[in-house]
């Protein structure tokens, strides 16, 4: 038997997030459909997914909520991102996680290859960094000073750090983007990418000695990688490549297609053939960069506050009405507005009125007229061409769409099939035929194309409306063979029609009743937003208060570092009357610490002897003179000074609480 064409397909790793919006479904459902569109055509596909879990971001969050870092991601990933995607039925063959060992272990590999080949070389780094997007700027890239990727504060910084020779490759890219016109799709998007090249390339810095949440460079362990080398070959990671968890590189690699949100391109398209490049890798043949769903004309983001949660939209439409209109409202490749209105129209108009009216109406004219079972009977009219002729050409349009990744327009062929069919029941009234007996043979065969045309669509509607179509095949009785991609190709495959009654595929939804439903939701929502924002306000107003009456909480307290110290020597400042310089001993070195209290004190009197001090006070200089830390005293009711002694059950360094 010849062997299957395998088709590797992949989606962006996504960032561990409780809050996955329908914008990132967008990517995951594309990527669901090509893949089922692939598996359906026979093709032995790897479709990959997985969660991009390192860097400072997620060690911030982490903290924030209480955990470290690996029981933040690993609870995200288990409680919201896999769920999300169960929920949406994407159907992935591989979830790779960057926090995997084996993914740990083949960065590893790979940055020291890198390195031992002199395309990884140590440097310093000086430039503009963008926790958010975990990405460093030059002064020009920025754009008002701020991020330009997403328009946030920056903030300077500075390290010791690795650099990847990316300089070198500018021309390697042209030449390979010349050479590989395909490779970076729409068009539009490769010619912002050679502008980006033209405009020069810089060495990439790709370690970071101040992110603690990466992998180390085994070999210089003050360093992680940079998320983005450690997430970009996860694409090959997942495969198997330098580990041995997985056994699929040679299979799969490096077939077929990136998908990715067009403000990633960049680095999918500029870095990581450099990378690959660099490693003698095969680059991947293809890179689309799809648009933003947008909402209110802005990207859903959290921090904007208008995201639309999937899991309610599946709750409230069903998960092929959510997918449907993902896959079908937005030119693919182009930004495209999420509204409510809109997807209730899609439903109401695509999914009930053509697809689910179509289904309904056949079943319940073969069970009104003949019982459920059609006869075998035929009698054949010119009229019936057309939808034939429709039905046949199907399956190679929508090959050709789905190969150029036009996913709406291959779905829009589909639907056609729907229409025309319904426009063939207005021309044959089968209603009409019914009144006569010696026209039986006829309505059959009416009944028949109808049963034969939502073949097709049923069909090839497993690649999209995977809970659908099975809905469809129960009660139009296809088989498994009926329904085989190479059975497509001929109107009349079909022999014996029996079908069953069962539920309305979509039911219509009554638009205004539904958005006013909507819109009350909205309006609740506001209201409990608005409350819940009062009493933050009301209690930082509280805690405000509290403080200016001097009250402290105590994760305040526990900022102050009290220690025991011992203090070495004591000298007199020069030209200061009240300080004394004091060399203390806090447990591990010896440093300075000024006091104001020579009026009350000698310094014969301080030498040898135990007191608290505040470990973690800002240095500061006095008399020109710096002192680091403050000796701890109280205040006589003569405002003179009384240092606090401790006795020799106090040694230096002991913290005190
Ligand atoms: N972790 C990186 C990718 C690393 S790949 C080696 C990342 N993650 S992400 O979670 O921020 O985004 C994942 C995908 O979701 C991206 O392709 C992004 O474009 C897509 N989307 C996020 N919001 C979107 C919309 N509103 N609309 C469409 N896609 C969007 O980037």
């Amino acid at each position: 038997m010849a062997e299957k064409k395998t088709y590797y397909i992949t989606t962006p790793i996504y960032y561990p997030s409780d809050n996955l919006h329908i914008g990132h479904s967008y990517t995951t459902t594309a990527c669901d459909s090509l893949a089922r569109y692939k598996r359906l055509q026979g093709y032995d596909v790897m479709y990959l997914t997985g969660t991009d879990e390192h860097g400072q971001k997620i060690q911030d969050k982490a903290a924030a909520a209480g955990k470290t870092p690996k029981q933040y991601v690993d609870d995200i990933v288990n409680n919201n991102v896999k769920p999300l995607w169960k929920r949406l039925n994407i159907r992935y063959d591989r979830f790779i996680r960057t926090t995997d060992d084996y993914h740990v272990e083949a960065i590893q590999k790979i940055f020291k290859e890198l390195y031992d080949k002199g395309d990884i070389y140590k440097g310093k780094y000086e430039g503009w960094y963008c926790k958010p997007c975990e990405t460093f700027w030059t002064e020009s890239q920025l754009v008002d000073g701020k991020c330009p990727d997403c328009g946030r504060d920056v903030y300077k910084a500075s390290e010791e750090a690795y650099f990847f020779r990316l300089s070198n490759y500018a021309d390697k890219l042209l030449k390979y983007y010349e050479d590989h016109p395909d490779f970076i799709q729409p068009e539009a998007r490769k010619n912002e990418m050679i502008a980006f090249i033209n405009q020069g390339l810089q060495d990439l810095c790709v370690s970071r000695t101040t992110v603690k949440w990466g992998i180390p460079v085994d070999f210089d362990p003050d360093h992680t990688v940079y998320v983005w080398v450690d997430a970009l070959f996860n694409y090959c990671t997942a495969l198997g490549y330098k580990n041995s968890e997985y056994n699929d590189y040679d299979r799969y690699w490096p077939r077929d297609l990136h998908m990715v949100g067009k403000e990633i391109l960049r680095f999918h398209t500029i870095i990581w053939p450099a990378l690959l490049m660099a490693m003698d890798v095969p680059i991947p043949k293809r890179v689309f960069g799809h648009g933003w769903l947008l909402i209110n004309g802005g990207k859903m983001s959290k921090s904007v506050g208008n995201v639309v949660d999937p899991f309610v939209l599946c709750d409230r439409y069903g998960v092929d009405a959510v997918r449907y209109y993902l896959l079908r409202e937005v030119p693919f490749g182009n930004d495209g507005s999420f509204t409510n209105e809109s997807l209730i129209s899609r439903i109401n108009a695509d999914l009930a009125n053509d697809l689910g009216n179509l289904v309904s109406r056949t079943v319940a004219m073969i069970d009104k007229y003949f019982g459920g079972q059609l006869p075998a009977d035929r009698e054949y009219d010119p009229l019936d061409n057309d939808l034939k002729e429709l039905c046949e050409g199907l399956r190679d349009k929508c090959d050709r769409f789905m190969d150029s990744l036009s996913i709406p327009q291959a779905l829009a062929e589909i639907f056609k099939i729907a229409q025309r069919a319904n426009k063939y029941i207005d021309e044959t009234a089968p209603w009409t035929l019914a009144k006569d007996e010696a026209k039986k043979a006829r309505l059959a065969t009416v009944l028949y194309n109808l049963v034969e045309s939502l073949r097709f669509v049923t069909a090839l509607l497993v690649a999209y409306l995977p809970e659908t179509a099975p809905k469809i095949a129960a009660q139009l009785g296809y088989t498994e063979d009926d329904l085989k991609y190479e059975n497509l190709d001929r109107f009349g495959y079909k022999k014996d029609v029996k079908v069953t009654k069962g539920e309305v595929i979509f039911p219509r939804i009554d638009v205004a009743k539904e958005l006013a439903e909507l819109e009350k939701q909205d309006a609740e929502k506001k209201a409990r937003a608005l409350r819940a924002a009062k009493a933050k306000e009301e209690a930082e107003k509280k805690a405000a208060e509290e403080e200016d009456a001097g009250i402290i909480s105590i994760d305040e307290f526990r900022k102050i570092r009290l220690i025991v110290a011992e203090i070495r020597d004591s000298v007199e400042v020069e030209n200061s009357r009240k300080l004394l310089d004091n060399t203390i001993f806090d447990g591990k070195r010896e440093r300075h610490i000024l006091s104001g209290i020579r009026e009350w004190y000698s310094p014969e009197d301080m030498k040898g002897k135990k007191v608290i001090i505040v470990d973690n006070l800002a240095p500061r200089k006095m008399a020109g003179k710096l002192s680091e830390g403050m000796l701890v005293a109280g205040e006589g009711e003569d405002g003179s000074a009384k240092v606090i002694f401790l006795g020799d059950e106090f040694k230096p360094g002991m913290k005190l609480r």
